[in-house]
């Protein structure tokens, strides 16, 4: 077997236990010894990008994954929060900003710039919403079910609101919460990085 094939070996072991472990936060934890016993190439390309299996999350529910050390949620939002976040587009948003890392800085924070283009592109019905969960005041985690005055996620820290687009609307969190390098890589995975 070639060095490359191993390298490939090693590296697919590692993405099935990532998306196996990436079911719950709690079970994060046990990814770390397995990447320290791996070469560096394959702990910087494990670190760097993972699978999440998002095929059990139901509507209205979110998965939280653990991804370079920090809180990234996938929600699959219900039409009642896709409509409400889709009717707030033109509202005074304190961060107009879409702040998502896979389009332009810049790019206007209208929920369609938000949320993640379904598996083989097409229509975005917006019922994906993938970004970290860390709140862009201090870095709490915020937390989400439909909390805060606008029923997306708030941060009890300090008092910020974020719609459920993600964005801030209330509190001193000066920005909107980030939307991560993420894509579909078949109908049931996202790729993080
Ligand atoms: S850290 Fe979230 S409001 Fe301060």
């Amino acid at each position: 077997m070639s060095h490359a094939e191993e390298d490939e070996g090693t590296r697919r072991d590692f993405l099935y236990f990532a998306t196996a472990s990436a079911g719950a936060v709690a079970t994060g934890a046990a990814v770390w010894p397995l990447i320290n016993q791996m070469n560096p190439s394959a702990d910087v390309q494990a670190l760097s990008s993972i699978r999440v299996d998002i095929g059990e999350i139901t509507e209205g529910t979110q998965l939280t994954v653990k991804w370079r050390g920090k809180p990234v949620f996938i929600r699959r939002r219900t039409t009642d929060e896709i409509e409400a976040a889709r009717a707030d587009d033109g509202a005074d948003l304190p961060d107009p900003d879409a702040r998502n890392a896979n389009l332009p800085s810049g790019s206007p924070g209208d929920d369609n710039n938000r949320s993640l283009p379904p598996f083989g592109g097409g229509d975005n019905t917006g019922e994906w919403l993938v970004m970290m969960g860390v709140c862009t005041h201090l870095g709490c985690v915020p937390l989400g079910d439909g909390a805060g005055e606008f029923g997306g996620w708030f941060c009890p820290c300090h008092g910020s609101h974020y719609d459920t687009s993600g964005r801030i609307r209330k509190g001193p969190a000066p920005e909107n919460l980030p939307v991560p390098v993420a894509r579909f890589d078949d109908e049931t995975t996202i790729v993080l990085g």
